[in-house]
């Protein structure tokens, strides 16, 4: 621990005919006869409740991948008290001895469990190889290492002691009360690392899943407790999102939510805590991370092979349901001709489909609420005057959730496909005069309310510089000639502010000071 540092895990191909491509497969196959049964754990209990509910695979709705069952009220309260009955042992366990827990969670996860991450991300939340490999595989082994070395940095200030007659430390202490991770389907990574961070620092959590990832999510619950970390640290409570949300929030206990998920749950969340403050014990703690409508803004300048295969990757992979994914872009009018000529020639090499077998490049959206949400947009596009569609736009919910991968064109640049969050594999492109590149960045940095990731496409280094600082608050995570998708655990810390969030950067060092309420203390000899 002294001396640990963090490296990102290397990433196997997965290229047919490799060993790792045929233990794969293999594995696959193995979820593929089953569902498994998946419990509610609180401390060492597992409890299941009245009324089983079904994750099924979104690429093939008639398949279930996983059993589960959900946490009413007194469970929720009953996995509250577990937590904090061993907040203190916890939160005195040394932070080497709980970092060797997660590295140990790592190394099982790099060796012995790895295509099962994989397999229980692709099955249970339609990623293709390559998409789970960079999440189940390599970015949640990541957070692990990471989170590990950032804790003993952040950890390793000491006040000085000028005064011989005095001795100045800080004691790192975990919050006082039980921490709630509120974490969402579209990458395993964050479902494991949300409720690991407090964890690490000394906190208790509770780990609410998403419905849609509880395959994935509890086989990574079950490598923490297979790694040593004690029962109860972290309680496993798949809920209705309502009645979690209003339990926690109705604790005196609640020490702080580590959220990611939409604006509408994040807020309602922060007025339930903000209508109870007067009733907790500390001031509870809120990060959030929830969302974008996320940009690549194309100048004259820029590299045009660059512009296609950016769009394209941050556009549609894992079916533009990464936060961090393009759905808005603009392209000079010079460009236009060639791009969209790219673009289509592009799309018509898209596979979609299982995501498997092969190499499919996308599957279908999560869930039901996802296609319809993605349908009510499309519709919107085809009716509405100002908008056309360049590639793409057919649907077909009668297998799996399948939305083609679709780019569309608005003459309209405050359109409301401009603004609202779609969360599905659709972009749409505003075209403007060459000239007219400042004005329109101005506009591109005002358009939306949400600041998450943002791309610049240029060249020419005064057009860089001059727009990269009009985009300086439209964007946490801002990528230059290159795609808005991506970030990688120790290199591009990640997170946006507006309504994108509270912009605590998962990833970096200064993420897991959230996790922290240290005590000062003075020591006269
Ligand atoms: N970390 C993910 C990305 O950057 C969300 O794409």
């Amino acid at each position: 621990f002294n001396t640990f540092v963090a490296k990102n895990e290397p990433m196997p191909t997965y290229s047919p005919g490799t060993k790792e491509r045929n233990l794969l497969d293999a594995c696959v196959a193995s979820y593929e006869c089953r569902i498994r049964d998946i419990p509610i754990v609180i401390g060492d209990e597992e409890i299941r409740t009245e009324g089983e509910r079904y994750q099924v695979c979104p690429f093939d709705h008639e398949r279930k991948v996983a059993r589960y069952y959900y946490a009413p009220k007194p469970v929720i309260q009953k996995a509250i008290d577990s937590c904090l009955s061993g907040r203190k042992a916890w939160e005195r366990t040394p932070l080497a001895k709980r970092a060797e827990i997660f590295l140990r969670a790592a190394d099982l996860m790099s060796n012995k469990y790895r295509y099962d991450l994989l397999a229980t991300t692709m099955l249970g939340q339609g990623k293709n190889i390559w998409q789970a490999e960079i999440d189940a595989g390599a970015e949640i082994i990541d957070f692990l290492r990471f989170d590990v070395q950032f804790a003993r940095e952040i950890t390793e200030y000491k006040p000085i002691s000028p005064n011989p007659e005095e001795l100045n430390s800080i004691k790192y202490r975990g919050c006082e009360g039980f921490w709630a991770a509120i974490t969402p389907f579209n990458f395993t990574a964050i479902g494991g690392h949300l409720p690991m961070a407090p964890a690490l620092m000394g906190n208790v959590c509770l780990w609410k899943p998403s419905d849609t990832a509880l395959l994935s999510n509890y086989l990574v619950y079950e490598i923490y407790r297979e790694a040593g970390l004690p029962a109860g640290v972290i309680n496993f409570v798949p809920a209705d999102g309502p009645v979690f949300g209003d339990t926690i929030t109705a604790s005196p206990d609640l020490a702080g939510i580590n959220f990611t998920g939409s604006v509408k749950t994040f807020s309602h969340l922060w007025k339930q805590v903000g209508a109870n403050i007067e009733t907790y014990k500390s001031y509870p703690r809120l990060i959030g991370e929830c969302g974008g409508k996320n940009m690549h803004f194309v100048h004259s300048s820029a590299k045009i092979d660059q512009v296609f295969y950016g769009a394209v990757q941050s556009g549609f992979e894992y079916g533009g349901q990464k936060c961090s994914a393009l759905s808005r872009m603009y392209i000079p009018e010079s460009m236009w001709p060639t791009v969209k000529e790219n673009l289509v020639q592009f799309h018509k090499q898209l596979i979609v489909g299982t995501p498997l077998y092969g190499e499919t490049f996308m599957s279908a959206v999560i869930d039901e609420k996802a296609f319809a949400r993605c349908m009510s947009y499309l519709d919107y596009a085809r009716k509405s005057p100002n908008v056309s569609v360049v590639a793409g736009g057919r649907c077909n919910d009668s297998k799996g959730y399948f939305i083609e991968p679709t780019f569309l064109e608005t003459k309209d640049p405050r359109d409301k496909l401009f603004q609202e969050e779609i969360f599905g594999p659709i972009v749409t492109i505003y075209v403007y005069p060459d000239a007219k590149y400042r004005e329109t960045a101005v506009l591109a940095s005002k358009t939306s309310p949400y600041a998450l990731t943002g791309a610049l496409y240029a060249e020419d280094k005064s057009v860089l510089d001059e727009l990269s600082e009009i985009f300086e608050d439209s964007a946490g995570s801002f990528y230059i000639n290159d795609k808005s998708t991506g970030a990688v655990v120790g290199q591009q810390p990640f997170g946006g502010s507006r309504l994108s969030g509270t912009n605590d950067k998962a990833g970096g060092p200064y993420y897991l000071l959230k996790f922290l309420s240290p005590q000062s203390i003075k020591r006269r000899t």
